[in-house]
């Protein structure tokens, strides 16, 4: 049985039992999250202008307040590391095209909605992946136990959502 020796990069940083020929892929993934979840908060508050619906916009203005604390979160671990926080470009809908790899045009809350659980499946597919993966970092991976399950109570709510509202 071969056993891999586990370099601590810094003694107080945040990638404490990771590899160290895995640190730049790790940072690559904490990018990759924070682009995707400042994505979604740019992409749900979008939608907040769409209808004055209180308890759609309630839920929407939730979505926000949660994928924000995700974004800052990899923000957060990004400068703790010394990386640059990726700077996001681009209209809402071009980034959406881009993360789900087709042309998004949208019309109505039912439709948000879809593009919504799509964006969501996304974050999940990513997350679990992330998590099936043992890079070491448990505090990384817990925590993004948490979002997984976040991403996936979002995506629950619209998927119903648009089912009761149709169209
Ligand atoms: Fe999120
Ligand atoms: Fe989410």
């Amino acid at each position: 049985m071969h056993y891999y020796s586990i370099t601590t990069v810094r003694k107080t940083g945040i990638f404490l039992g990771v590899k160290k020929t895995e640190r730049s892929k790790l940072l690559d993934k904490l990018k990759e999250f924070y682009t995707l979840e400042t994505f979604q908060v740019q992409y749900y508050k979008a939608q907040l202008s769409e209808t004055k619906n209180e308890y759609y916009r309630t839920a929407f203005e939730r979505m926000v307040q949660i994928e924000s604390g995700h974004a800052d979160y990899f923000a957060g671990r990004l400068i703790a590391e010394n990386e640059d926080v990726p700077v996001i470009t681009g209209s809402v809908f071009k980034m959406a095209g881009r993360i789900l790899g087709e042309a998004v045009e949208l019309a109505g809350p039912a439709s948000a909605c879809k593009l919504g659980v799509a964006l969501e499946n996304k974050a999940i597919d990513k997350y679990r992946e992330f998590i099936i993966k043992k890079w070491g970092d448990e505090e990384l991976r817990s925590t993004l136990m948490q979002y997984l399950l976040d991403e996936e109570f979002h995506m629950l709510w619209m998927k119903k959502h648009a089912e009761t509202i149709g169209r």
